[in-house]
């Protein structure tokens, strides 16, 4: 089939306004849109302003009142416990209506904040839906973060209420989340009135009286007494949920998304983008604490009346490298979504794909790759192995969903490996030099998107609209900076290289060297210290740290290094993966005291590179190239 791709986009070029107003008719609004687009309002313009909608509604409740009551919506297979639960759309409702009763008689009501620190299970998504129906603005925090992290955003978000679980379940490993939960609230300054707690089998934990409620308890209550409680009109605006993703500092930023144009976009993409009907069974192999888990782990896939996959596992040892192939087998699963670390995990373990031909992937018809870069052999491994096509896309947290794509539903365009595709609807992709000027076809720059950004992506950072100007708009003027670095070639297909900032890509999770740095240097023994990303087999990047110890420590210096991974894990929590902490005597700085961590991790990666002209002290990088050698890293 010839792709429909340039009319498409090319059609989104000549009238914006109305390819979003058309697609808009794929949702039930409450009450219609005023403007399709205003560019006044807000900080660079608002969507769909002054119509009245429910994300829920448009997830859930229509689906069961249009003739999808009976069709399964929600799959949690747990490869963990060997566990599969299934929800239809009507019991997906009942389970949606008795939470968010439960929410309503602890008083949440619309624009209040709720916190969802939990595990891959069902409920995770159930929770977010029941925000959704009531108006109130969930905040998910991955579970692999510490009590730290969830205490910056419960500072930032304020919630009124916290949904967690006593545990989470890593391969061999409980991760109690309790103690996690309990120590974020003692210390952070904004105290939640109440915590909701989901007790798992694997681990159950104590309840503080009028504080903690059990979860099961009380939506059985709930649901033994009929609760009803009907969608909330909200408006378009209105934000739906904030997600918090890493920065340049340990402050993350916390990103908004609104109801409306969020709805729009996602749903346009299932079809167009990802090539899925709806009835149809969609499965997004992330987690609910990223964005890939909240857009298409929950929000698309129900908002297009598909069958999607809340997977508890991993691609390997859970229990073995054939899991993603019975998972797709067994749901009759068409389309997959992962990163591509995944992949690098499973050819790792299996490189011939023995466990391939073990399952009947008969319906399985396109394999999508986003969170970081996928590098071509793992492409091409995967398409040889599974014989069908493999998508790599790119987007951020900030977007919510995919900037550049090779658009399935609308038709493929040629393969071109390294490069995630071509521009989608909304986005106006240009490269920039660092002095905002466009640069030649097939150059690296400065990947930026005219502004406005399109229907879906974050209007501004939660109370925090300067710090979203600084970070993302005053740059480039005109400009949204994606803070990544890459060319378009002369079809218009994009390269991505590399980010601008300080932001690493480790197994698909974005992570901040500059956070990690701030734990670094709160050691006692620590007088300086830098953070780098180097290349990983199979995670892409892994974090390596340098530390200076203060004049006259003369503790052991493994130990200190061992105390430092310690604290990232404590303070950032175990998904920083930071394993290696190397003592040098000094940091290679330019003649104005900056770091130089590109020279360094050229080192370190055994890459070329070149004596900085800047450089104070030259003689430091072979301090730094012999430290590595020591620890069996670079030359
Ligand atoms: N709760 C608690 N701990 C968690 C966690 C969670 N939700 N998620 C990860 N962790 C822990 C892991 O157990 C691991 O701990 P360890 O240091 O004790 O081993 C650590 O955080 C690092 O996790 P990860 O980087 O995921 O490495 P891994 O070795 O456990 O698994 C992969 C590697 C490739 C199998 C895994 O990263 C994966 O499945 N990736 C798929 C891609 C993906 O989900 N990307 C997300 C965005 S799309
Ligand atoms: P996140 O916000 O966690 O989704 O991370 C977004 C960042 O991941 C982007 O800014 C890129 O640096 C990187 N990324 C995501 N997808 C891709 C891709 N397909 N190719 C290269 N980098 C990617």
């Amino acid at each position: 089939m010839a792709s429909r791709y340039h009319e498409v986009y090319d059609g989104w070029k000549r009238d914006p306004v109305g390819f979003w107003a058309e697609a808009a008719k794929a949702i039930d609004w409450f009450t219609p849109f005023d403007s399709v687009f205003d560019a006044k309002a807000g900080v660079y313009g608002r969507w769909f302003s002054g119509a009245s909608c429910n994300t829920c509604f448009n997830a859930v409740d229509r689906h069961v009142a249009g003739g999808r009551a009976d069709q399964i919506a929600l799959i949690h297979d747990s490869a963990i416990t060997g566990t599969v639960r299934k929800y239809t759309y009507a019991e997906l409702k009942r389970e949606v209506v008795a939470l968010t009763s439960v929410l309503k008689n602890r008083g949440i009501k619309k624009g209040d904040r709720v916190i969802i620190y939990m595990p891959m299970v069902a409920e995770a998504a159930i929770a977010m839906l029941a925000c959704a129906r009531i108006g109130a603005v969930h905040s998910v925090v991955f579970g692999g973060f510490a009590s730290h992290e969830l205490a910056t955003r419960i500072d930032d978000a304020r919630p009124k209420l916290i949904i967690s679980a006593s545990c989470g379940l890593e391969p061999g490993r409980i991760v109690a989340y309790k103690p996690l939960l309990d120590k974020a609230i003692e210390m952070s300054r904004h105290k939640p009135e109440a915590c909701l707690v989901l007790q798992r089998d694997q681990l159950r934990c104590e309840l503080r009286d009028n504080y903690d409620i059990d979860y099961a308890d009380a939506v059985a209550r709930e649901r033994a007494a009929g609760a009803n409680v009907d969608c909330v009109p909200v408006l378009a605006t209105d934000p739906l949920y904030i997600i918090y993703t890493s920065g340049t500092t340990g402050q993350p930023k916390g990103i908004v998304r609104d109801n409306g144009g969020h709805m729009v976009a996602l749903k346009w993409t299932m079809e167009n983008e990802f090539g899925v009907k709806p009835g149809e069974v969609f499965w997004a192999a992330s987690d609910v604490g990223w964005v890939v888990g909240h857009s298409y782990i929950v929000y698309a896939p129900l908002l297009h009346g598909c069958t999607t996959v809340l997977f508890e596992g991993k691609p390997v040892g859970t229990p073995d490298a054939g899991t993603y192939w019975r998972v797709i087998a067994e749901h009759g699963i068409v389309a997959l979504f992962t990163a591509p670390t995944a992949f690098r995990a499973i050819k790792g373990q299996d490189p011939r794909g023995e466990f391939i031909p073990k399952y009947d992937l008969s319906k399985f018809r396109t394999l999508f790759l986003a969170g970081e870069r996928a590098d071509p052999e793992t492409i091409k491994w995967a398409e040889q192995k599974l014989n069908v096509p493999v998508i790599d896309h790119w987007w951020q947290t900030e977007t919510g969903s995919p900037m550049t794509i090779n658009p399935a539903g609308l038709g493929l365009l040629p393969v071109k490996y390294g490069s995630p595709g071509v521009p989608m609807p909304g986005f106006d992709i240009r490269v920039l030099d660092d002095a905002g000027h466009e640069v030649p076809r097939g150059t690296l720059g400065n990947v930026v998107v005219k502004l406005p950004l399109p229907a879906g992506c974050l209007p501004t950072l939660w109370n925090a609209d300067d710090r979203f100007r600084q970070a993302y708009l005053d740059e480039f003027p005109g400009f949204y900076k994606t803070a990544d670095a890459g060319m378009m070639d002369d079809d218009g297909y994009l390269f991505v290289m590399a980010r601008t900032d300080d932001i690493i890509n480790v197994a698909g999770h974005r992570l901040s060297t500059g956070a990690m740095e701030e734990v670094l240097s709160a050691h006692p023994d620590v007088a300086e210290c830098a953070v780098i990303g180097i290349a990983d087999q199979m995670k892409g990047q892994v974090p390596l740290g340098f530390v200076v110890l203060n004049a006259g420590v003369a503790r052991d210096t493994g130990a200190i290094e061992s105390e430092v991974v310690a604290l990232v894990r404590e303070r950032i929590g175990p998904v920083a993966a930071l394993k290696t902490v190397v003592t040098i005597k000094r940091l290679p700085k330019t003649r104005s005291g900056k770091i130089l961590r590109g020279t360094m991790q050229k080192i370190a990666d055994k890459e070329q590179w070149a004596m900085p002209a800047t450089i104070d002290d030259p003689a430091i990088l072979d301090e730094i190239t012999a430290a590595l050698k020591g620890r069996g890293i670079g030359l």
